[in-house]
């Protein structure tokens, strides 16, 4: 894959992109990742990429022009079909797991990396970028960071990244719940014991128990991601088992949707 991102700030994805297991894929050739400073693109001697905004108030919004010719410049005419441009901003679709793994499927995304108060808004209306997308509901100072947490869950996902190839599977939200406890040496930690079954070496109970103990916790802390999750006639009855236990009031919730 090859991702492309215009920024006013190229120097800030130098830590997340240099690290770990982006920088392995990278290494590895399994993603290129190419870093544009919007500034390059400015009319003037003086590169400015932001103004005031017409009809007044506070902080500045960032010019058209800039971007506009920075997009053209990382895609040309004949290569922009079917490549998401992908704006980030507080009033995007919402960045999740379905979502990264959509993008996870393209050979080349592009990320804008909006800033100030926002960007004129006439490179929507110009129809430059494809998408916009939030990763959540809080205002950042930029972009930035967003098209990193983009660029991180996206990453994982492709072929080959992650050392064991049933790691990304069994992640929290892959099956739409969250993740189950996980315990390691020593067996006994400050009095705290690691639960019987995960030494016992019989699979299906271990199996059996980290299901229930997502279930749990799905169902204790995040319910609304029981309505999409994909739930098993065995689920939904360790499911009614778990709300007996818990005491929760779950009504209407697995009905809905
Ligand atoms: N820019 C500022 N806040 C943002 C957010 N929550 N998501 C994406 N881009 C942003």
């Amino acid at each position: 894959m090859r991702i492309d991102v215009l920024t006013l700030f190229p120097e800030m994805f130098t830590g997340p992109l240099t690290e770990s297991i982006i920088k392995r894929a990278r290494e590895q050739g399994r993603v290129e990742i190419h870093l544009w400073d919007i500034r390059d693109f400015a009319e003037d001697k003086h590169r400015i990429t932001d103004d005031y905004p017409f009809g007044g108030g506070a902080g500045m919004v960032m010019k058209a022009e800039p971007v506009a010719r920075g997009l053209e410049a990382v895609l040309s005419a004949g290569e922009r079909a079917g490549v998401p441009v992908i704006l980030l901003s507080p009033q995007g679709r919402l960045f999740t797991q379905e979502v990264a793994k959509e993008l996870a499927a393209h050979p080349r995304l592009v990320l804008v990396c909006g800033h100030y108060e926002g960007i004129d808004e006439r490179v929507r209306e110009a129809g430059l970028v494809t998408d916009e997308i939030s990763i959540g509901d809080y205002v950042l100072t930029g972009g930035e960071l967003p098209a990193m947490v983009i660029i991180d869950a996206v990453v994982r996902l492709l072929p080959g990244v992650l050392g064991a190839p049933a790691s990304a599977v069994e992640d929290s939200f892959y099956h739409g719940l969250l993740d189950y406890p996980h315990y390691t040496r020593p067996a006994v930690w400050r009095g705290l014991a690691v639960p019987e079954v995960l030494l016992s070496g019989n699979h299906q109970a271990i199996a059996r128990w980290r299901r229930k103990e997502a279930l749990r916790r799905t169902l204790l802390r995040r319910p609304d991601l029981l309505r999409r999750a994909e739930l098993s006639a065995e689920d939904r009855v360790i499911l009614s088992q778990l709300v007996q236990e818990e005491g929760v009031d779950l009504k209407g919730l697995l009905e809905e949707g």
